[in-house]
């Protein structure tokens, strides 16, 4: 299948490194001239472990390339978006690069002769994203899809190629969202035949997965951070009490251990737009600001 990932940062291009090394025909698009001349050169511009093995093999054998054209999505099946979602001024998920993206796109969408084409968002975006998105590639015949990433910094080709699940977040158009599954089915057929989980659901379903995810990982750290506090207080072992209490199967060990708090590219700026997405569901300012938004320089730590 021939397929094209617009943003080739961590996600991108480990993406379309992945999605070659399944066989695909992968064209990487990033607006970043440095970034595409060294993947080109099969280079990855950050350290990933296995990373830059399967993209060297597949750039060698031509089934990767890189540009900064978007011209040259023209034509593929796939159309996989990866750009960054950062945080904004207000806290809020910045959508500038994926609505960039998208216009970027539509000039070449709707130009695949091998079937049903499709648009698959990858990046980690608030809730009603899809559906906007959806109205304006609408014209072109494209489908658009959701499809969150949940991959790992330092296991992203291990997450990508064998995840815990997969989730697809379909148009309400039974048609289409037909259509667009037996295209990702295709797509991911190896995954799948894998035994890896599909799930399937509708966009808004899918936007939250993926950031309710990143919340229950961060409520995870804060939580036994807060019990850091309390068996400081009365002398207790906080590892020894996460070692137990993580024995528990609904518990589990993973994301208690007590530290300084979190930080890394995720977490701190999905929990930030999940605290500020109440504001465009039209909840209002009361329900809005009970989620006490704060600025503190120690993001997260403890959260409320
Ligand atoms: N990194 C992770 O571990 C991870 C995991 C899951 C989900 N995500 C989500 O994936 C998305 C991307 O994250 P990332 O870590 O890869 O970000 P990144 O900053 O590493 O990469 C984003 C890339 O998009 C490019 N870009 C920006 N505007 C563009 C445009 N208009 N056209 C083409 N390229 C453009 C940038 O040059 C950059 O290379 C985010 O929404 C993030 O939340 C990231």
């Amino acid at each position: 299948m021939r397929i094209s990932v617009i943003g080739c940062g961590y996600l991108g291009a480990v993406h379309a490194a992945s999605m070659a090394e399944l066989g695909h025909t992968v064209v990487g698009v990033d607006v970043d001239a440095r970034k595409v001349e060294l993947l080109s050169q099969g280079k990855a511009p950050f350290f990933e472990p296995g990373f830059e093995e399967i993209l060297r093999r597949n750039v060698e054998a031509g089934r990767l390339t890189f540009t900064a054209d978007y011209a040259a999505i023209a034509g593929a099946q796939v159309h996989f978006i990866g750009v960054g979602t950062p945080q904004s001024e207000t806290g809020a998920a910045n959508l500038t690069y994926v609505n960039a993206a998208i216009e970027g796109m539509l000039p070449h969408l709707g130009q695949c002769a091998d079937g049903v084409e499709v648009v698959a968002g990858k990046s980690t975006v608030p809730v009603g994203t899809a559906a906007r998105l959806a109205e304006q590639v609408a014209p072109t015949g494209v489908i658009l899809v959701w499809n969150p990433e949940f991959l790992r910094e330092g296991f992203a080709v291990k997450d990508t190629l064998d995840p815990d699940r997969m989730v697809y977040g379909l148009p309400d158009d039974e048609q289409a969202a037909a259509d667009a599954q037996a295209v990702l089915d295709e797509l991911y057929r190896p995954i799948i035949d894998a035994g890896t989980p599909r799930l399937v659901m509708d966009y808004q379903t899918a936007e939250l997965v993926k950031i309710s995810a990143n919340a229950f990982l961060a409520t995870k750290i804060s939580f036994i951070n807060a019990m850091a506090q309390i068996c400081d207080a009365v002398g207790a072992d906080v590892t020894a009490l996460a070692g137990a209490i993580g024995l528990d199967d609904r518990i589990g060990k993973r994301f208690l251990r007590a530290g300084i708090g979190f930080g890394g590219g995720c977490l701190p700026k999905d929990i930030r737009a999940f605290q500020r997405a109440p504001m465009s569901w039209g909840w209002g300012r009361r329900s809005a600001s009970s989620l006490r938004w704060t600025r503190s320089t120690t993001p997260c730590a403890t959260p409320w």
